[in-house]
């Protein structure tokens, strides 16, 4: 396949570098164990050759105009669109994820790209009346500086996007650093920055072991902003290592994300809500529902609903047209799920569909549906990411809200109803960063993205989105 020579080599400083040392490492299909690509296991002074490379190109690449910046993003993203099946097969075999969810990463991945590119051109400050005609208040928005970021493995290509797109829009230039499980369509992307002509130095794309590389990011003075997207035990220890530097930091962090069916929902909404927004990735979103909150009256009818559904998902490898839910990443990921099924079945949860994944040993782990899940159990508090659907029933709308909030996490929630007023109502009453209402298909490039309480801060996509990559600076003109 064309991409592996490539995959196997960083940019930094518009040149494509293996490791100093010649050490790599190893990339697997997760489905079949298969080793796809080998990837540069950077030293610590190749990352600081990125560091002040994209130091470098700050100033010219501030000063291009926006039209410029936009017009390169947006060829980044129409070569993305022309490239998309081969980044999709790309991303189901690094990832593991269906094709068709593939295909749908890259479209998504696209948008960001586009939209940041006309977002590059409203970077806007303000003018602001001041006490005296003699004075002016000038507020500029400028370009915070280097940006690095550090994405996960369960969107390779978007969460990249999404960061790049609105760092560069900005007027920012950028280092990634992508997860060690799936580095291969972000180092294919970075061919797309070379020919968009993007300038040496601009964006570089590294890889290598994630604490030396997270530490010379977190350390370096030239660094002024990092984006993290991941667990929120690792952004607590960047929120730590920002500290030395001052450095402004996006997380976008764990989730335990509720979805409230009220007495009033149309539960065919409910359940289609339900499928796509538990099993998409196999449940590896962070937004993906960790907690079904049913009311009483409905919670029969609609457990042997999502049962029937999750019944007919078919298990496998991605690249097979039929199949709805992939392998998990890996083995770990595979234990932790497991384990949190064995300690809700001895806590008295009763398995509906599914209980065989608690003996799973491959990474295919069947669809579950579980009921009597209580507040005190190991799998309400944890975020689960597989696909095990949790069922809890309320009896009144003030019991799911302080049930749904009864979690550190306030990443996403969902409430379904057919009374627009009570959905909005209880929608207020959620502390959490994004609600869909009678939605589960959340995510668009438009809309902002982010987190409150352990979830993270800061927020991507959307002119929120650019507002994270710049600094204020206010001007008295007397
Ligand atoms: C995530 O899981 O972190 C991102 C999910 C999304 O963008 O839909």
């Amino acid at each position: 396949m064309k991409v592996e020579k490539l995959h196997m080599r960083c940019l930094i400083n518009g040149e494509w570098r293996d490791a100093r040392s010649g050490s790599t490492f190893d990339v697997r299909n997760p489905a079949t164990n298969e080793l796809i690509a080998t990837a540069p296991l950077l030293d610590r002074e190749q990352v600081e050759e990125a560091i002040s490379s994209a130091n470098a190109a700050f100033p010219a690449w501030r000063d291009l105009p926006a039209r410029e910046r936009a017009r390169m993003l947006r060829a980044i993203g129409d070569s993305l669109q022309r490239r998309s099946e081969e980044f999709a097969q790309l991303i189901t075999r690094e990832q593991g994820k269906p094709l068709a969810e593939s295909r749908g990463e890259v479209a998504y991945s696209v948008n960001y790209l586009h939209w940041f590119a006309e977002e590059a051109m409203r970077v806007c400050g303000d003018i602001i009346p001041s006490d005296s005609p003699q004075k002016r208040i000038l507020v500029l928005k400028q370009p915070i500086g280097v940006a690095a970021a550090i994405t996960p493995w369960n969107f390779p290509i978007a969460m990249l996007a999404r960061k790049m797109g609105a760092a560069l829009a900005a007027g920012c230039t950028f280092i990634a650093k992508p997860a060690p499980e799936t580095p291969l369509s972000a180092l294919l992307l970075g061919e797309l920055c070379q020919e968009a002509k993007i300038p040496s130095g601009a964006v570089n794309i590294i890889t290598g072991d994630a604490a030396m590389i997270g530490a010379a990011l977190m350390a370096s003075p030239f660094v002024k902003k990092v984006s993290f997207t991941g667990s929120t035990e690792v952004g607590k220890l960047l929120i730590q290592q920002s500290a030395d530097t001052v450095k402004k930091l996006t997380l976008e962090l764990g989730g335990n994300a509720p979805f409230i069916v009220l007495d009033d929902a149309d539960l065919d909404r409910a359940i289609d809500g339900a499928i796509f927004g538990k099993y998409r990735n196999a449940g590896q979103t962070c937004i993906c529902v960790n907690r079904f909150l049913v009311h009483e009256s409905f919670a029969q009818e609609f457990s042997e609903r999502l049962v029937e559904r999750a019944k007919g998902l078919v298990v496998g490898n991605g690249l097979e047209e039929k199949t709805a839910i992939g392998p998990l990443i890996n083995d770990q990921a595979r234990d932790k799920v497991v384990g949190l099924l064995n300690s809700a079945a001895s806590d008295g949860a009763t398995f509906l569909c599914g209980e065989g994944a608690r003996q799973a040993t491959s990474r295919f782990v069947e669809p579950c549906v579980i009921t009597g899940v209580k507040p005190s159990m190991r799998i309400w508090n944890e975020e689960i990411f597989g696909p095990v659907s949790t069922i809890t029933t309320f009896s009144s709308d003030a019991e799911a809200i302080s049930l749904a909030n009864n979690t550190p996490y306030g990443l996403a929630a969902y409430v379904y109803s057919s009374n627009l007023n009570r959905a909005l109502r209880t929608a207020e009453l959620l502390d959490f960063g994004m609600v869909g209402i009678n939605d589960t298909a959340i995510s668009n490039a438009q809309a902002p993205f982010g987190g409150v309480k352990q979830s993270g801060f800061g927020r991507e996509g959307s002119k929120y989105g650019v507002d994270d990559y710049t600094v204020l600076k206010y001007l008295s003109v007397a």
